[in-house]
């Protein structure tokens, strides 16, 4: 940890948490809140609300000036946010190996610019998206409509965990930087075991605690960078799993061969780095969050996340 890391220990895990409260809460500068503004703001951070309200909190801000993409990013060959939050879909629709015999159910799509990159990408069947959060849903729907893919991509409310979808329907299942979300991620995984067909694939791109490392006040800042970041968003305690207990869900739900490949490297330095130069970028964020960002980043990426991890992870239902 630098120096200046070391310096303000103490208050990372507090300012960790402001910001990520503050970066979500405060994108309600699209007034999608009756009244929505400091006080909505204020009381939301006091009481992080459930994972559909925050998302209708969050209005339609989102992290790309092209699309209204609300990922980290893929930043290995990626110059800004606007190449690198398309990237990370890629990297998941390939690893899925998506193709044209395929049926594709997408949880957590979002505002749909993955499922249309997809659609264009790789050709799939048909998609069919699931989200919790009716605001998505609703524009989703609408951007697909005015694509003119709404014949291949078929966006519906409901939830990762109780999927609105007869057993064995489909080939692959995807979510995209969703499934900590989900109450709980070993619930979805068995509901993804149920309507995938044998032999089908699901890949999922991922956050996680970091495996522990260093020294105790290290190890302390890992911890409550976690507890700040589930707290910010939302994420069930019971999703707290690191690698190897991360690993054996997939394994419980009945999946086979999970790989799970760390990505921290391409994700965490290029967000942090674009919000530091990319001055568009940062002025996209809403008021209250670049006031809150702006201390973390004077803080390295190593340093701010270094509680978490970013996976790829993909496993096969067996073919019997
Ligand atoms: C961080 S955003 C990622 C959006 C998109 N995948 C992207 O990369 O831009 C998380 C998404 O997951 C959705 N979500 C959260 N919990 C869900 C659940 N239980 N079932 C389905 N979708 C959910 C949210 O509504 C939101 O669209």
């Amino acid at each position: 940890m630098r120096a200046s890391a070391r310096r303000s220990a103490a208050s990372l895990p507090e300012a960790l948490r402001i910001a990520m409260a503050a970066h979500l809460q405060g994108m309600t500068d699209h007034a999608t809140l009756p009244g929505g503004g400091l006080f909505a703001q204020a009381w939301a951070m006091l009481r992080p609300p459930a994972v559909d309200a925050l998302y209708g909190l969050l209005g339609t801000r989102a992290f790309t000036a092209r699309g209204l993409w609300l990922n980290l990013g893929y930043w290995r060959d990626a110059r800004s946010i606007e190449e690198a939050c398309p990237a990370l879909a890629l990297l998941v629709g390939q690893a899925a190996a998506i193709g044209p015999e395929d049926d594709v159910v997408d949880v957590g799509f979002g505002f749909a610019d993955q499922d249309m990159l997809w659609a264009r990408q790789f050709a799939p069947r048909r998609i069919t998206g699931l989200n919790v959060t009716p605001l998505h849903v609703r524009l989703g729907r609408a951007r697909v409509r005015r694509a003119g893919l709404a014949d291949r991509i078929d966006l519906r409310e409901g939830s990762a965990t109780a999927m609105p979808l007869p057993d064995a329907c489909c080939d692959v299942v995807t979510a995209l930087e969703c499934a900590f979300h989900f109450d709980t991620r070993a619930g979805f995984l068995a509901e993804a075991f149920r309507v995938l067909r044998p032999g089908g694939r699901i890949v999922l791109a991922d956050i996680i605690p970091a495996a522990a490392a260093g020294g105790a006040l290290r190890r302390r800042w890992q911890r409550a960078s976690w507890r700040a970041l589930a707290r910010a968003l939302a994420i069930p305690a019971a999703n707290a799993d690191a690698r190897d207990g991360y690993a054996a869900r997939f394994g419980a739900a009945g999946f086979a061969a999970p790989e799970i490949r760390s990505i921290g490297a391409d994700v965490f330095p290029g967000f942090h780095h674009a919000l530091r130069e990319d001055a568009a970028f940062f002025a996209r964020l809403p008021g209250s969050a670049r006031l809150a960002y702006r201390p973390l980043l004077r803080f390295e990426a190593g340093d701010v996340y270094a509680g978490l991890d970013y996976v790829l992870a993909s496993a096969r239902k067996p073919q019997a």
